[in-house]
């Protein structure tokens, strides 16, 4: 289990925090929650503002099969996959990989990367629809927060239980390292559920017996960014 950042070569995005803010009600928070076009495509302030294809998942994959030892002939499953860009990416940068994806999102998959129809699951992370260690990898990107605490123990043992390879997961989780990390965050914050400092993830993985690597994705106070497009 190690601390490492594969999601490094995103480029760092800026973020309107107070404009977030201002607009935030329980209303918009519900819709957001659902995953659906509004979250995905529709104005920023109920999620992505435009999740679109850009290519800029291609290091990200490279650095994936590098660090997780990813070869060809390994099967491979992207939790909170969205539309699959990701899943596209790795088995573009690794051929004979045999990557797949899984999201609650209906509206992801129906709008998904055509290189990738037929390798998406509709499910929930707590739930996965597959046999004990039938994949050889299993990654979940700012996917497994979106669940309280108890569903982020359930979601990790899910992926103990269908990954043989507990060396070649990794998780990535919204988290904060300072009470303003933390204001920050739950100003910008739509769905996430479960937000932690590092130690506090460390610990929840460690009661779930998650054996993966991990890494965190923070909102910096400084200017507000953060590596990667994390929707919320
Ligand atoms: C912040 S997005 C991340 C998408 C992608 N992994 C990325 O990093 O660009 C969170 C994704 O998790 C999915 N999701 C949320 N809750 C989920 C659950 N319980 N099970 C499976 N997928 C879930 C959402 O539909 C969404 O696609």
């Amino acid at each position: 289990m190690a601390e490492v950042n594969l999601l490094r070569s995103l480029p760092k995005t800026k973020r309107n925090v107070a404009k977030r803010k201002e607009g935030k009600d329980e209303s918009v928070i519900a819709i957001s929650r659902e995953f659906g076009q509004m979250y995905f495509d529709g104005p920023r302030e109920y999620g992505y503002g435009g999740y679109r294809y850009d290519g800029r998942w291609v290091p990200v994959a490279r650095d994936m099969v590098q660090h997780l030892q990813l070869a060809p002939g390994m099967r491979a499953l992207d939790i909170g996959c969205a539309k699959g860009f990701l899943v596209k990416d790795l088995m573009s940068v690794c051929p004979g990989l045999d990557v797949y994806g899984l999201d609650i999102s209906s509206y992801a998959l129906l709008h998904c990367e055509a290189e990738v129809v037929g390798r998406l699951h509709l499910g929930n992370a707590l739930t996965l629809p597959f046999p004990d260690a039938s994949f050889d990898s299993v990654v979940a990107i700012n996917t497994i927060h979106n669940l309280d605490r108890s569903g982020c123990l359930r979601a990790l043992g899910e992926i103990n239980r269908i990954c043989r390879r507990p060396d070649k997961c990794y998780v990535q989780v919204d988290a904060y390292r300072t009470a303003e990390e933390k204001d920050l965050f739950e100003s910008w914050c739509l769905t996430a559920l479960t937000y932690l400092t590092p130690a506090g993830w460390i610990d929840l993985f460690h009661e779930a017996s998650y054996k993966g690597d991990y890494y965190w994705t923070i909102l910096e106070s400084e200017k507000a960014t953060v590596s990667g497009e994390a929707g919320e």
